[in-house]
């Protein structure tokens, strides 16, 4: 007999201990005793409960092969950075949320090559390697990259003013580990506001903005493949992300450079942007 016999609670708890797979069954009961301590705590009106059950289902049907809204209320309450974090690995790069916007294959591009297919924004050169835990270069590692312009918009939010591959490239590190491409400096943008996690921000006077940043994804084999962020450092909302994803770790400086001599090896004008962003693979599989 469980001290929650006379309870609802319990009730449910029992209806699932025949549950085969127990990871399904921790699963399963787990949320139940987690919504029902949630329920208790609230106490909340039938109007309010239908209320919950209706912002859930408009996050439902704000979902789509495109849009996912309940990714994107994972990443505002937290919680897709604390998945984040709990698989991360200390012995390599710190990890950060993938966002909505990785949605298409990166087109595969030459190291040095340029990701800005508008010639627009501030030129910026992203310089870097891939290295063990103890600092050994990794060739060959794959470096999937993807960015907004300096709007803050990606490809994908503007197919009629933007190419489709913009800001996006997939890089394979040389022999020494090392990557570099050009690009533009990055903005800092809101995340999508016009469904009910916009609302939401609103409703708790909370700002919907994410700091400049890069995205990287980067692997090879026989080493954990990391998922991370190079933020601008002093980019507009460094210490209030909308998703909770900086890590002190993970900003950047895009130093101003004006010297000639770089520039001309680079192959962009004087002046321009350059960051430098090392990452560390755990040794392991997904
Ligand atoms: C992004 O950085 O692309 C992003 C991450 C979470 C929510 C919205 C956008
Ligand atoms: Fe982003």
């Amino acid at each position: 007999m469980s001290d929650h016999d006379d309870t609802v609670l319990g009730e449910v708890l029992a209806s699932f201990a025949q549950t085969p797979d127990p990871r399904t069954r921790q699963v399963l009961e787990a949320v139940t005793r987690h919504v029902h301590a949630l329920v208790e705590e609230l106490r909340p009106t039938m109007a309010e409960w239908e209320q919950a059950i209706a912002f859930l289902t408009e996050v439902g049907h704000t979902s789509d092969a495109t849009r996912q809204e309940f990714v994107l209320l994972s990443d505002v309450l937290g919680v897709s950075m604390l998945v984040e974090t709990i698989n991360g690995d200390p012995h390599g790069t710190e990890g950060t949320v993938l966002g909505p916007f990785h949605m298409t294959e990166s087109p595969q591009r030459a190291l040095g090559d340029s990701v800005d297919l508008l010639g627009t924004g501030t030129p910026c050169v992203v310089t870097g390697s891939v290295n063990t835990e103890d600092g050994t270069p990794i060739p060959g590692a794959s470096v999937d990259i993807w960015q907004c312009d300096e709007n803050g918009f990606y490809d994908v939010q503007q197919p009629d003013t933007q190419p489709p591959g913009n800001g996006r490239g997939l890089f394979t590190t040389d022999e020494a580990g090392r990557f570099w491409f050009r690009t533009v400096v990055p903005s800092h943008y809101p995340i999508p506001t016009d469904g009910p996690v916009g609302r939401m921000l609103e409703a708790s006077l909370r700002h919907p903005y994410r700091p400049a940043h890069i995205h990287f994804i980067a692997e090879a084999p026989g080493f954990r493949e990391v998922t991370t962020h190079a933020f601008v450092a002093g980019s507009p909302y460094i210490d209030s992300d909308a998703v909770f994803a900086v890590k002190q770790s993970l900003v950047i400086d895009f130093a101003e450079v004006d010297d000639p001599e770089q520039a001309e090896r680079f192959d962009v004008p004087v002046p321009f942007r350059h960051a430098h962003f090392d990452i560390r693979l755990a040794r392991g599989e997904d």
